[in-house]
């Protein structure tokens, strides 16, 4: 029977933007390994799949009013894999800004110290700021990062199969460490990377790292249908993460790809509590909490800097006070699940921002355990997801209550799995592992 599959999102002391603030976040400092290591072990205890570290390439700049991850994601990992033996682990790194051959070996790397437990996050940076950290004086478009992005990922597919899983023959006695007609240069020719190859290690245990991607507006869309075995994705509504199933899916059969083999994950931001006012009581904690300003700071991120400071708090807003969606080079689709979300509430500024703090524009819930159960069957029974990408609104408090008191009924009802499964990430995940083809290349 298919089971959901369950990723934490490990963000800051947790997702809603006031977490830091509250008494039941942890008081360790964000640059301490050791909140990294413990609230990963809980996941692991839990039995989730994976443990998932975002990454902007840039200091966000909100930093008087709100912390941020901000330990690399890929170090994090490596140091994470040595304490922790069956979780994914799966770290964000950017197209756009890193090469190729830089990025194949650090993810292979990962992947053997980790012994097949290493997913990307493939990731284009939809941050403006992150440019002037690399010399660009403005953004790359977001046509061009996506058309970046598709000529880098066969870069490194054919970096990681330049090896096949057989070349090292390690035959002491005869005197001959490894094939190398069993090592095939990548010879990687494209309109923006050129690379010779092949890459200096073998084959990691997984082939490759297990794709993720989160790009949701119609080329992300298109990308993820080609590359992504897990796709992260932000809805309010069951209606739209419906059509966005349909629409991913079905693209990636046009691709070749079978529907099993990519998994839909909406992020979901749940406050639970042993009675609905209770959860209601914790929820305006958090909310009481929020700071207007770094909300209209974030919103303003989000539209590559637009100004919503003239606007009046508590006056319904409309499409006309937000720019043209099709102009906005950063997260094109968050801007659109905005926009729409305004539209279709007739929200009040006030309203939007107290609806984002929570997790950003991505699904958030406000109930006890039974109810988000029967919230999260649903969305699963009906087309809508394969799983959850957990952004739990406190670290680790509400990854504490998530694993004691939601998982146990996902089991009782058969929805989530009682024991870890497989020795390699893409086991855990029933991913096919990429093969070779007989010339010793995948691609
Ligand atoms: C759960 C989730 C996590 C994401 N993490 C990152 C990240 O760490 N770094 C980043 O630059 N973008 C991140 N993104 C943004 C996506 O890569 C992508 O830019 C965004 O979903 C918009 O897609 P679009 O550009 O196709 O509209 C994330 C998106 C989602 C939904």
């Amino acid at each position: 029977m298919r089971k959901m599959v369950l990723n934490l999102f490990l963000q800051g002391k947790g997702h809603h933007e006031a977490s830091w603030r509250h008494p039941k976040s942890s008081p360790l400092a964000l640059t301490d390994f050791e909140y990294y290591k413990s609230v990963t072990r809980k996941a692991e205890a839990g039995l989730l799949h994976s443990v998932f570290l975002a990454d902007a390439v840039a200091l966000w700049d909100d930093i008087d009013k709100a912390p941020h991850n901000w330990l690399e994601p890929l170090t994090t990992l490596g140091a994470l894999s040595q304490v922790t033996e069956k979780i994914g682990l799966i770290a964000t790194a950017s197209t756009t800004y890193t090469a190729p051959y830089n990025l194949a070996r650090y993810f292979a790397s990962l992947d053997h110290i980790s012994r097949g437990r290493v997913g990307w996050n493939i990731v284009t940076t939809w941050s403006a700021d992150a440019a002037g950290n690399f010399g660009d004086e403005a953004q790359v478009s977001h046509s061009d990062r996506y058309a970046r992005a598709e000529d880098f990922m066969e870069a490194v597919c054919k970096l990681w199969d330049s090896w096949a899983d057989d070349a090292i023959l390690d035959d002491r006695s005869g005197g001959i460490y490894a094939d190398a007609a069993r090592i095939t240069p990548a010879n990687h020719s494209g309109p923006f990377y050129t690379v010779k190859g092949a890459l200096n290690m073998p084959r990691g245990p997984q082939g490759r790292p297990v794709f993720v991607q989160a790009g949701s507006s119609p080329t992300g869309r298109n990308f993820a249908a080609r590359y992504a075995e897990v796709i992260f994705t932000a809805h309010l509504v069951k209606e739209t993460a419906q059509e966005f199933y349909r629409d991913v899916k079905s693209q990636a059969v046009q691709y070749g790809r079978r529907e099993d083999q990519v998994n839909v994950l909406p992020g979901l931001g749940p406050i639970i509590g042993s009675t609905e006012e209770e959860a209601q009581r914790f929820a305006k904690e958090l909310d009481d909490l929020a700071d207007i300003e770094v909300g209209r700071k974030r919103l303003s991120g989000r539209f590559g800097g637009h100004d919503f400071s003239h606007l009046p708090l508590d006056t319904p807003l409309s499409a006309r006070d937000f720019p043209d969606v099709s102009t906005v080079q950063a997260a094109r689709s968050r801007a659109e699940l905005i926009v729409r979300a305004v539209e279709r509430e007739n929200l009040t500024l006030r309203q939007l921002l107290q609806k984002l703090a929570g997790a950003r524009g991505h699904g958030t819930f406000v109930g006890t355990p039974e109810q988000l159960a029967d919230y999260m069957e649903d969305w699963f029974t009906s087309g809508a997801a394969d799983g959850f990408n957990l952004m739990p609104p406190i670290l680790p408090w509400s990854l504490d209550v998530l694993i004691a008191e939601l998982l146990p009924i996902l089991q009782k009802r058969n929805l989530f799995r009682t024991a870890h499964e497989g020795e390699t990430f893409r086991e855990a995940m029933h991913l096919d592992r990429p093969a070779l083809s007989s010339d010793g290349r995948g691609h």
